[in-house]
Formats: structure tokens, C-alpha cells, sequence
């Protein structure tokens, strides 16, 4: 089967075309035909990890290390990226009992990777479940990977019908589906971006945009009872004048001086410091599926690439060009 594959961390350049052993099933295993996949921040971040700095790495720097024993200090020890997918099942293993041959499946592999590939096998108890009819192979591979990191740091804030919640880098991966999810749970909506997809963030269904480059959003005078800042951007000394007497800050990515602010914070019944890693779960990519399905949640595709073109969908995506996602459409 063909397969992007990399043994060296780098540019685009290091992803190349191989021909590769097709993989078979496990008796707890179900073979995936892919049809589509994507280009995501975890991708990017995973083909350069081997010169990603502690600034760079969006994270507390002691998380750096683990992430390297895992990722591989010099040398990627998992060569196929890809974490979002969506494709068909060719075979299953004899104990599978949730899917059987035919079905249209997407699912999110997270750091596990494996989808820029003809095939790949997955455990049926992973996160994959039935795609949903109404959306494409191209659509649903965009989804899994946002929806499910925004939804589960949702959790820790209970938004309520009516509340403004404002999502800080509101038009990539995570902050797209933040903003979709914040509508669905009936808060009024800002998505903050750059000047190129401001369009994209109002067609999600933000209610207000706000360009980054133009405008500071600490500094408008409007109030907010949530803001998701998805990079860290923000800081909370600029952002307390912001939130309601309730409000939270709730970080995708922190440093440990955000973690120092939770800390003080938590006892407060007043502003606070949130920092969440999301825990990912099939009852909730379950209930993210009848979102799609019942029309509450769509995708935007900007443009998409063959699987030969993988290099080129990775430059593409790091050059910020893009104003909506970038996909991998396989065979
Ligand atoms: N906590 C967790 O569980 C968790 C899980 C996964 C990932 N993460 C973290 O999430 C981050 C990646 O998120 P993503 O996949 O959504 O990234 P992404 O697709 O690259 O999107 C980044 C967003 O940030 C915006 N942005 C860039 N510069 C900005 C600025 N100065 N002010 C405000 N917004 C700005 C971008 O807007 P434009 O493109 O319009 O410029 C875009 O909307 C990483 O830091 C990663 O470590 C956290």
C-alpha cells in the first residue's frame, strides 16, 4: 500500500511516498480503507518535533521531555502522522461486534498517528465510530480532532444559554469547533482571528469577529463570563478586566505560570484561571456525531490534496495561507 512516511524530522520535504506492507487485522482490530485525512496542528508540530523549542512547545517546558520519549529524541519513532481519518472498514478481526465490512468510519488517533496511508488498523475501542451520513469523507475527517479537544474543556466550564464567551484563535482546529460548540450550548459568541479568516469564523456562527492584527479584544470595554484562549496569548492581568465578576480564563495552552494562576485562583469565588488537557472519550465523540448530524456542527474545507501532495498540503497549512482546513483526500 502507499504511505507517507518520514524517518527524520524536518520540512515537509521529509515526507515522502513509500510503498508499504498492508497491515491485517488483530482479533480486536478493524482494517480501515482510508479516504481522508488531514493536516492538523499535532501533524505539523510531530514532523518538526525533533527542533521544537520550550517556547515553541506550547506547554509547561517539563512536558517537553516526556513528549520527546514518546515522539523520539532524534528520530520520529512513529513514521506515519496523520490523527484525524475517515474512511471505510475492508476487514474486520473475529472479535469485532461493533462494525462490520463496508461501514464509512472516522475516528481521531491522536499521537498514536497512522492515517496518511492506504490502510491502517485500529482497535475497535479506540475513537472511531460511524460517520455520519450527511457529511463527506473529506468533511467528517475534519472533525474529530477540534470538536473533541473543545468539548472536553468545555466540561470544566458548564456554559449556560445566554453567557458571552469569547474563543481566542477562533478559526484553527480547536478554536473553530469552540466557537460552533458555544453556539450549540446557547452563549453569545466573539471569535477572535487574523484578518484572512474572518469570514470563515463568522460563517461557523460567531456572533461578533475580531481581528487580532487590528483590534486588542482586553481593551473594548466588552465583558466576557468565558474566554478560550486556544495559544495562551492572552495573559490574566490583561484579560481581568474582561471577564465578569465570575468569569474564567480558560487556557488550551500554558505555561506554568498560567498553572500558578489556577492554583490562586481556584478557591476564588470570583475571575479564574482554568489550564486543561483534554481527555478524549467515545460517549462524547458519540454525542459529537448526532451534533454533526442534526446540522449543528459543519466544516469548512479550503483546499484539498491528493496523498502524493502531503508535503505540499503541510507547507500550505504552515504558511497560514489557508482560510479554513486543509485535507488529504486517499485514493
Ligand atoms: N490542552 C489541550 O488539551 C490541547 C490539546 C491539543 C492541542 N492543544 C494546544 O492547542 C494549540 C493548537 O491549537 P489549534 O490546533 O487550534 O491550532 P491552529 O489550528 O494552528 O489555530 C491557531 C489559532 O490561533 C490563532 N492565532 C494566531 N496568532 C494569534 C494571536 N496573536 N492572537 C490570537 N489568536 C492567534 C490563529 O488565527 P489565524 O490563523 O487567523 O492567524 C488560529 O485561529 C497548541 O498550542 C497545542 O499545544 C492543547
Amino acid at each position: 500500500m502507499k504511505a507517507i512516511t518520514y524517518t527524520e524530522y524536518g520540512s515537509p520535504d521529509v515526507l515522502q511516498l513509500r510503498e508499504i506492507a498492508k497491515p491485517s487485522p488483530k482479533d480486536n482490530e478493524i482494517l480501515i480503507r482510508i479516504r481522508a485525512t488531514r493536516v492538523n496542528y499535532g501533524d505539523m508540530l510531530a514532523r518538526k518535533f525533533g527542533s521544537v523549542t520550550t517556547k515553541e512547545f506550547n506547554m509547561p517546558g517539563l512536558l517537553l521531555l516526556p513528549a520527546r520519549m514518546e515522539f523520539g529524541i532524534r528520530k520520529p519513532k512513529k513514521n506515519i502522522l496523520g490523527s484525524e481519518f475517515s474512511g471505510e472498514i475492508e476487514a474486520i478481526g473475529k472479535e469485532v461486534k461493533r462494525f462490520k465490512v463496508g461501514d464509512a468510519v472516522f475516528g481521531y488517533r491522536g499521537s498514536t498517528f497512522g492515517a496518511y496511508a492506504e490502510y491502517m488498523c485500529m482497535p475497535e475501542s479506540g475513537l472511531v465510530t460511524h460517520k455520519p451520513a450527511n457529511m463527506s469523507f473529506e468533511e467528517a475527517t475534519l472533525i474529530p480532532y477540534g470538536a473533541l479537544t473543545a468539548y472536553s474543556h468545555f466540561k470544566k466550564v458548564n456554559i449556560q444559554p445566554g453567557q458571552k464567551v469569547l474563543v481566542n484563535g477562533a478559526s484553527g482546529g480547536i478554536g473553530s469547533a469552540g466557537v460552533q460548540l458555544a453556539k450549540y450550548f446557547g452563549a453569545e459568541v466573539t471569535g477572535v482571528c487574523g484578518t484572512a479568516k474572518l469570514n470563515f469564523v463568522q460563517a461557523l456562527g460567531a456572533d461578533k469577529v475580531i481581528d487580532y492584527n487590528k483590534e486588542d479584544f482586553t481593551k473594548n470595554g466588552e465583558m466576557y463570563d468565558l474566554i478560550y484562549d486556544i495559544l495562551g496569548k492572552s495573559s490574566f492581568e490583561n484579560c481581568q478586566g474582561s471577564l465578569t465578576s465570575t468569569g474564567v480564563l480558560l487556557y488550551a495552552s500554558f505555561k506554568v505560570k498560567q498553572l500558578m494562576q489556577m492554583m490562586q485562583t481556584s478557591k476564588s469565588t470570583g475571575k479564574k484561571v482554568i489550564c486543561v488537557l483534554s481527555s478524549e472519550n467515545l460517549a462524547d465523540f458519540n454525542f459529537i456525531k448526532e451534533l454533526v448530524e442534526g446540522g449543528k456542527f459543519k466544516t469548512v474545507i479550503d483546499k484539498q490534496f491528493s496523498l502524493e501532495e502531503t508535503a505540499e498540503a503541510h507547507r500550505y497549512y504552515e504558511s497560514g495561507k489557508n482560510t479554513g482546513n486543509v485535507v488529504i483526500s486517499v485514493g
